[in-house]
């Protein structure tokens, strides 16, 4: 049971370096960086822009603002590999939402062969990746400050999809002059879609086709064993973090990422130990998880959600409900005007919906995925993966992620644009 500690470590790493200021070299002895350093992975410690420029992909930069003052970044690929980028509108755009922890970097940092979004841009879409309120690139607002307004982080996924998917696909709508949007969920990527097509129908007619990877909307089933165990004390949680000023979950640190590399590179001895860990929250799936690429994982991963993100989660695992936000029954009535949080209705989710899973997936679990899969009133895809050990970051990070998935998908998202 290293693994656990090992899990608290490197949780605990973010937390402690930000308030007494450790660095790599507090941690562990010089020779064992320069060590490490040798046999780094060429992508490790890499951001979004310089993956893209080393993989032969042009980038573009765009700001989006929402109601509420998100400032938001989207991350445009508009062309193919080696192709200068000229915006062309005949191009059917696609836009990629992250998993929770994640950010825009994670639909490339596969590689040029093995990402979605790469593919996709290869096969003739224009890609957009998204990043949460929060996360690294859209740590921004018109008046508050993330590091000392606490009203910034009053966020979760229901605000994702009420306020900051909308913006996005207006945005892309806007820019490119097309009527419709493609749409790829991961895990979160996947709730805050489910929260704004509920809470937000009108959005239903700019989607042409959703595709969700290990979708996530009721959660009772969900095996990950250290989320269950919190999961039982929500609201003890909820006071420690009140009391200690905490907002900000497992934001990006400088540290984190240099850690995983003394510790999970090619010649360490606890290699192993890495990548147990890794299991440990997802879903054992050796065969499929390339150990040289751990430390690329933690380059630019996690990157910051809120606390009220994570609480919300912990609340749909307890209650069983595809819900809004539980403020606790004095408040909802304010909120909501309802003692409890009111249910997204899943039937008015009436875009497209294709949806894929995985046997082995500890947050998105096969009953949990069926039972929406039943609700939902226009699923024209139902995925579950054959391969037994398929767990929640394989959609992304298998080693054989294109075949498995991604020639899939863009086969799929083919046959809804068939200008193609
Ligand atoms: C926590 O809740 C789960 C069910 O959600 C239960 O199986 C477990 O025994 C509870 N207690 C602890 C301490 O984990
Ligand atoms: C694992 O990753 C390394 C480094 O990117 C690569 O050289 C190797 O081919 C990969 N292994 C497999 C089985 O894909």
């Amino acid at each position: 049971m290293y693994s656990i500690q090992v899990v608290f470590l490197l949780l605990a790493v973010p937390f402690s370096a930000q308030g007494l200021n450790l660095t790599v070299n507090d941690l562990f002895t010089e020779e064992l960086i320069q060590k490490a350093a040798a046999s780094k992975h060429e992508d490790f410690g890499l951001n979004i822009y310089q993956l893209l420029s080393k993989y032969g992909y042009a980038v573009e930069d765009h700001q989006v603002t929402t109601e509420d003052g998100y400032i938001l970044t989207l991350h445009r690929i508009p062309s193919a590999r080696y192709q200068t980028a000229v915006a062309d509108s005949n191009k059917p755009a696609v836009l990629l939402m992250h998993g929770l922890f994640c950010s825009s970097v994670d639909w490339v940092s596969a590689g040029p062969q093995d990402s979605l979004a790469l593919n996709l841009a290869d096969a003739g879409y224009d890609v957009w990746l998204g990043n949460n309120r929060g996360n690294t690139w859209s740590r921004k607002h018109v008046s508050m400050n993330p590091d000392t307004d606490k009203d910034f982080w009053d966020y979760s996924f229901d605000d994702c999809g009420n306020y900051d998917l909308p913006a996005k696909i207006d945005y892309i709508l806007q820019t490119t002059g097309q009527q419709k949007v493609n749409y790829v969920g991961h895990s979160q990527g996947t709730t805050q879609f489910f929260a704004m097509a509920a809470l937000r129908p009108e959005y239903n007619d700019k989607i042409n086709l959703m595709t969700a990877l290990a979708p996530v909307a009721h959660m009772q089933d969900m095996a990950q064993p250290l989320v269950r165990f919190l999961a039982n004390y929500t609201s003890v949680l909820e006071v420690v973090f009140k009391t200690f000023k905490i907002n900000e979950f497992l934001p990006h640190t400088e540290l984190l990422p240099q850690v995983m590399q003394v510790m999970c590179n090619d010649d360490s001895p606890v290699q192993e130990m890495c990548a147990k860990v890794v299991f440990f929250l997802v879903g054992e799936d050796s065969p499929q998880l390339n150990r040289s690429f751990i430390p690329v994982m933690g380059s630019n991963t996690p990157a910051g959600i809120s606390v009220k993100m994570m609480l919300h989660y912990m609340q749909e695992m307890k209650s069983g409900y595809f819900r809004r936000y539980d403020y606790g029954s004095v408040k909802n009535l304010l909120v909501y005007k309802r003692l409890s949080p009111p249910e997204y209705d899943t039937s008015s989710i009436t875009a497209p919906v294709a949806l894929y899973y995985g046997k082995n997936d500890l947050f998105a679990d096969v009953s949990n995925v069926e039972q929406l899969a039943n609700e939902l009133p226009n699923v024209v895809k139902q995925n579950l993966m054959e391969y037994e050990l398929f767990n929640h970051l394989d959609f992304i990070w298998a080693i054989d992620v294109k075949t498995m998935i991604n020639d899939d998908v863009v086969a799929l998202f083919n046959t809804y644009n068939s200008k193609l």
